[in-house]
């Protein structure tokens, strides 16, 4: 079976099964066929935005059946819960919380993937990150054919983490994905551009709905973020380092352009931590829009790497390699992946 239309970076690798749910009832009885081929890899799979496939699966890949379906249901304190089919499109639930007044998705608009995904991985974009939202996660635990509904506060979530990329790796089969979410619009700007790109198109921040922002984020992300479908890619290929202080005053001494945030402390403890944009750094050793066989650094975004046409995951991983050992080398500091290298 073919995975290429199952990852964005538009990698022809074959798996040796693949097997979709459509329902938690059929998750539990998919749980019971990985149960009974227990000595066989398994690969959990969403919309496939945030994998990179370096060889064919010998294995069974999983994934929850890719529909459309959400259920509403007020929490009594003014909020909605939006229950989301784990293989629902994360942005049509966008498009859908703000054409229903349900607050909160906004800045999340456009990022590929499915929901189940962006519980795994706490998606984030523009000053926000799934885990502001998320309440709950439905799951099915493959050991056992279990139903579980796990709180958000049990997952640990941090920048790009949480336990289901750890200990709970391979564990549970993702069902629904609950979202609480506000009848009261509170936009988040402060995220880099998107105040100046507002005023660029003359949208003045006190009259501005929930529909004219996800318009702007959606018209950000795409002046700066390849499309997929025209060149395959799995967003931002590294994590953003999270240095402490020392580290930080050696950098700005050493780089005094340096470009920086200040990092949200809740996954360090208390000690200070910056947050070093990985694409400024990749760009400061000069890969933008640099390539290495069939692949590339994408020309308007360094922190991307694109499939120019045949790339393998092999080319992917090469490229990644060079750029890692380079910025090792000029700043000393380690680029880790972000999207999953099978
Ligand atoms: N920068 C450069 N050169 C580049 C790219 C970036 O100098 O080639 C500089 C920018 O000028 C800016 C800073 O780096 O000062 C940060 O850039 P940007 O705002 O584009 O965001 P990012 O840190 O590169 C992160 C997320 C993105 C998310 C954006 C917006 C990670 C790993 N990436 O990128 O997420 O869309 O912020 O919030 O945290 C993704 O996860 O797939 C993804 C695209």
């Amino acid at each position: 079976y073919s995975l290429l239309h199952h990852n964005t970076f538009g990698m022809d690798q074959q798996c040796d099964e693949y097997l979709e749910f459509t329902s938690t009832a059929d998750a539990v009885a998919a749980s019971a066929y990985i149960r009974e081929h227990a000595d066989r890899p398994l690969l959990i799979l969403g919309g496939g935005s945030n994998l990179l496939l370096t060889h064919d699966f010998q294995g069974i890949v999983v994934s929850p059946e890719q529909r459309f379906e959400v259920h509403a249901e007020a929490d009594g304190k003014g909020n909605t819960l939006l229950r989301c089919w784990a293989g629902c499109t994360f942005d049509a639930v966008v498009a859908y919380a703000v054409a229903h007044q349900m607050y909160g998705l906004e800045n999340l608009s456009l990022i590929p993937g499915q929901c189940g995904a962006s519980a795994v991985q706490n998606i984030g974009a523009y000053g926000a990150e799934a885990k502001d939202t998320l309440t709950s996660v439905e799951a099915v635990e493959i050991a056992t054919g279990r139903q579980v509904t796990i709180p958000a506060e049990d997952c640990e979530y941090a920048y790009r983490q949480s336990r289901f990329k750890h200990e709970w790796r391979d564990k549970y089969l993702i069902t629904w994905v609950v979202y609480r979410l506000s009848s009261v619009f509170s936009p988040r700007l402060d995220y880099g551009n998107i105040r100046r790109v507002l005023e660029e198109d003359h949208i003045a921040v006190d009259t501005l709905t929930a529909q004219q922002l996800r318009d702007a984020i959606i018209r950000i992300r795409q002046a700066k973020l390849p499309d997929p479908v025209v060149l395959g890619n799995g967003g931002s290929f590294f994590m953003n380092p999270i240095v402490d202080v020392a580290t930080f005053e050696r950098l700005k001494a050493e780089h005094p352009d340096l470009r920086y945030f200040d990092a949200p402390d809740e996954q360090q403890g208390s000690e200070k931590h910056y947050k070093i944009p990985a694409g400024w750094l990749i760009d400061q050793c000069g890969w933008k829009g640099k390539q290495l066989g069939r692949a590339g650094v994408y020309e308007k975004q360094a922190l991307v790497l694109v499939n120019l046409g045949g790339a393998t995951g092999k080319d992917v991983v090469a490229l990644m390699h060079a750029i890692q050992a380079d910025v090792r080398e000029k700043f000393g500091l380690e680029l880790k992946p972000e999207v999953n290298i099978r």
